[in-house]
């Protein structure tokens, strides 16, 4: 059919040729601005995705200082700020500033005190990594609840959350309050002297630990 220009005037109909020249024009388009949409949407749903226990963590070392400080621990949990290495898919290696809770422990007693990070459901260990090395534990400062980062309290001779009053003793083990769970132990290491951490954020309000992130 013949088509009106913007003046009246009737332009001539298109050929097939001229058809079909512009339904592949349109096609090709269309397929081109999927496959950029694509290279687009797949780094952003990955973006999006929980990290999942498959991705690495990095191991951090403690100071000699740090070390030292873990070393005089006895009866009261040490706090040891320490440089965290972290690592994103696209990105080079960041490091940041953050603190985890060491104690010195008895293993035996320190397994009897937490039979919950020895035997998980299924009778699997609940974490799949050592939770006592060279007579230490170390904390995660986050607490299971929802995530604010807890306090050692002296007095009360006991770990308390300051945001709805969650309660661990020394050993981490949930005393009182909302958290589902005790406290999560984290990856540490020894090697030529040099002790290591590493980094392992926890799912909150589950009684069950599940990895969600490698950094803070
Ligand atoms: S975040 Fe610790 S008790 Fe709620």
């Amino acid at each position: 059919m013949a088509i009106e220009d913007a003046h009246g005037a009737q332009e001539p109909p298109e050929t097939p040729d001229e058809i079909s020249r512009r339904t592949f024009m349109v096609n090709a388009v269309v397929t081109m601005s999927g496959i950029v949409g694509l290279g687009l949407v797949i780094p952003i749903v990955g973006g999006l995705v929980p990290q999942g226990s498959q991705q690495k963590g990095q191991w951090s070392p403690l100071t000699q200082a740090e070390m030292a400080d873990l070393d005089a621990a006895t009866k009261t949990p040490v706090k040891l700020s320490f440089a965290m290495t972290t690592k994103d898919a696209y990105l080079p290696p960041q490091t940041m500033q953050d603190y985890v809770w060491g104690i010195r422990v008895n293993p035996a007693r320190f397994r009897a005190a937490r039979p919950d990070l020895f035997v998980g459901p299924g009778d699997k260990a609940d974490v799949p990594y050592p939770v006592i090395n060279m007579s230490f534990v170390i904390f995660s400062p986050i607490c299971p609840h929802l995530g604010c980062y807890f306090n050692w309290n002296a007095q009360a001779n006991r770990f308390l959350c300051p945001c709805h009053g969650s309660q661990y003793n020394f050993d981490g083990a949930h005393l009182a309050g909302p958290a589902p769970r005790g406290l999560d132990p984290l990856p540490f290491r020894e090697r030529s002297g040099i002790a290591d951490i590493m980094w392992i954020r926890y799912a909150s309000t589950t009684p069950d630990r599940i990895v969600i992130s490698y950094k803070a």
